[in-house]
């Protein structure tokens, strides 16, 4: 992209933010890139040296846990070590000009928009922080501290899975529900890295279109969801953010 039609996209994005009463956003892997963690797809990506399928079903859970644990707490190890940037950042300074009008929608379970002081976040597809059991159904939230490979619940003895949503899962309800009144009712809707071939996820973007929401793409590269945006900012979301912010 050239740097005087970025200058304009920037310009014509804070206009349309600036107005909106109501923001929603919604996330992907894209903009934890710049804190160090891996996106999906793509080279490097988590899912070119794995097979979904083998860890990230309620299948394969049946079949290897430990195989799906080790996986899983590896990237649990990860999060020790990383900090969000200053997209997550920016991200905060947008809901604290909105306050209850701005809504974060994530699919990733990496934890760092709380981490950065985001507040009203929904996490469509859990948290790595959160392990539930599968026999009692209670959640504790295990932060990054270490998990044993087979890790099992202290109430009633069973084993205990990352409070994640897998393939062939369906997302949690109330959070959900949350998710699409948020797209369906914004006047803004910002897009940010995420690749937006996940459903039902990436139709919130469909959703907040049709109730005829602005849509706000970043990304570094064009996304199965530029053709619904009314504009796309080309860029790593980690600067492209605050330069919105300094604009508004
Ligand atoms: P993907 O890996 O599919 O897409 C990441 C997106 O981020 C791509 O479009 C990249 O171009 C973009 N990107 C990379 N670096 C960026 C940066 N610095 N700034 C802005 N954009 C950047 O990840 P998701 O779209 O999040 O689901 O994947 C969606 C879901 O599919 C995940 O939540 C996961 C996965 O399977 C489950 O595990 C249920």
């Amino acid at each position: 992209m050239n740097p005087d039609s970025l200058q304009r996209d920037l310009d014509l994005a804070t206009q349309l933010l600036r107005t909106a009463r109501k923001v929603a956003v919604l996330t992907g892997a894209g903009i934890s890139a710049e804190s160090g963690l891996a996106t999906f797809r793509g080279a490097g990506g988590l899912w070119e040296g794995q097979r979904v399928e083998d860890v990230a079903t309620p299948r394969a859970f049946a079949r290897d846990p430990s195989l799906v644990w080790r996986f899983y707490n590896l990237r649990r190890a990860n999060l020790a070590t990383v900090k969000p940037n200053p997209g997550h950042y920016a991200l905060v300074q947008i809901e604290d000009r909105l306050g209850d009008g701005f809504t974060l929608i994530t699919q990733n379970v990496d934890g760092l928009h709380r981490s950065a002081g985001s507040r009203n976040v929904l996490e469509i597809h859990g948290s790595l922080r959160r392990v539930r059991c599968v026999g009692c159904g209670v959640v504790s939230d295990r932060g990054v501290e270490s998990l044993p490979d087979l890790p099992h619940c202290v109430a009633c003895g069973k084993m205990l899975r990352p409070d994640v949503v897998w393939f062939e899962e369906d997302l949690p309800d109330l959070v959900w529900h949350r998710a699409c009144k948020a797209a369906g009712e914004c006047d803004c809707f910002l897009v940010i890295g995420t690749s937006a071939v996940d459903y039902p996820a990436a139709g919130l973007i469909d959703l907040a279109r049709m109730q005829t929401a602005d849509v706000i793409e970043i990304n570094i590269q064009p996304s199965a969801a530029s053709s619904h945006a009314t504009i796309t900012l080309l860029g790593p979301s980690g600067t492209i953010l605050p330069e919105l912010i300094k604009r508004l």
